[in-house]
């Protein structure tokens, strides 16, 4: 069966496909999970004709149709683990982190949740014997605390080339959350011409946190990242990727971000995940990892070291 296009859609001729294409909404499931509202100011349509589109988009996509067990089974028999750099964080996750799926990693400030992501960053750049996806990566930096020298130290410290690896992995910052978001879709147009298995955004939350304020703002704030986790995850099936994020916890207890200890984001964040790993500094340079909430793993944790050649046991 050949694929399907945008044309596919009942409703969607050449003109309006264009426009879709234009706005960002390459994918057929880009359709079928977007907001009418959206569809229709991005495209200049009516409410009525986006919703007609998002429907259709539905259908060809069969979104909310059922699968049976053995299809699942097939699909999940194409997952992949990406290596962390610390066997026993590997071991924690049951082989590194899976392909199709989310890993969250949250903690407070200095517990090393950009460092692993460099290291990811660096691991996925190799053959998937070594534990890698042999693939390039993507990385939306919402912090500006990408640094090339880490990866540089990272690699010559795998034997790999410093200038190649750097290559390999394509960074954007964003620059508030409907940037973070948008570029979701930039890095689904640029996994078509390249092999993209890790997409990483360091930080999920922080822009979300700065720019609503407020619990007026909660259910706002709330309704994009549902979109935005959803637009990731779409990404990791379709790519077969590893996706990974960062989000801090509350530093203070507060009536609007709640416990020290907890994520931000809530429950949005915690549902779609498919990992949560949660990170604390250790004494002597080491950092501890809590799994929670895992469908299929026991809850427990490993111990690690970041050192100035990466993530180690
Ligand atoms: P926020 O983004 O502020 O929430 O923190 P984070 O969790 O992303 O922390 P990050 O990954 O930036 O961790 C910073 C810590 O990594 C530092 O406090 C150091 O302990 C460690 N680190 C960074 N670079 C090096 C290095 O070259 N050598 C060693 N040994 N440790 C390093
Ligand atoms: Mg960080």
């Amino acid at each position: 069966m050949a694929a399907k296009t945008l044309e596919d859609i009942p409703g969607v001729g050449p003109a309006i496909a264009d426009k879709l294409r234009e706005a960002g909404y390459t994918e057929i499931m880009n359709i079928a999970v977007a907001a009418p509202k959206d569809l229709a100011e991005t495209c200049e349509i009516g409410e009525k004709k986006a919703m007609d589109i998002i429907e259709g988009a539905k259908l060809v996509a069969d979104v909310g149709g059922f699968e049976t067990g053995d299809t699942i089974l097939q699909r999940r028999s194409s997952v992949t683990k990406l290596t962390t750099g610390s066997k026993a964080l590997d071991e924690l996750l049951g082989g590194g982190l899976e392909s199709q799926a989310i890993t969250e990693f949250f903690g407070e400030f200095g517990s090393c949740k950009t460092q692993v992501c460099f290291q990811l960053a660096v691991n996925a750049t190799l053959p998937e014997d070594k534990g890698g996806l042999d693939s390039d990566v993507i990385m939306i930096d919402t912090e500006n605390t990408f640094r090339p020298e880490r990866i540089i130290q990272m690699a010559n410290y795998l034997g790999l080339d410093p200038d190649a690896t750097l290559k390999r992995i394509h960074i954007a910052r964003a620059y508030n959350s409907q940037h973070q978001v948008l570029l979701v879709d930039k890095a689904m147009e640029l996994a078509k011409d390249l092999k993209v298995r890790l997409l990483i955004v360091d930080s999920l939350t922080s822009h979300f946190r700065a720019e609503y304020l407020g619990r007026g703002a909660l259910a706002e704030r709330q309704q994009i990242l549902n979109r935005h986790m959803h637009d990731l995850l779409s990404f990791a099936t379709v790519n077969n990727a590893v996706i990974a994020v960062t989000n801090q916890v509350a530093s203070k207890p507060d009536a609007f971000f709640g416990d020290p200890t907890k994520p931000i984001g809530g429950n949005i964040v915690g549902h779609t995940a498919t990992f949560r790993i949660y990170l604390r500094k250790g004494k002597a340079g080491k950092r501890i990892a809590r799994l929670i909430d895992s469908p299929n793993m026991p809850e427990g944790e490993a111990v690690f070291m970041v050192t100035e050649d990466g993530i180690k046991d």
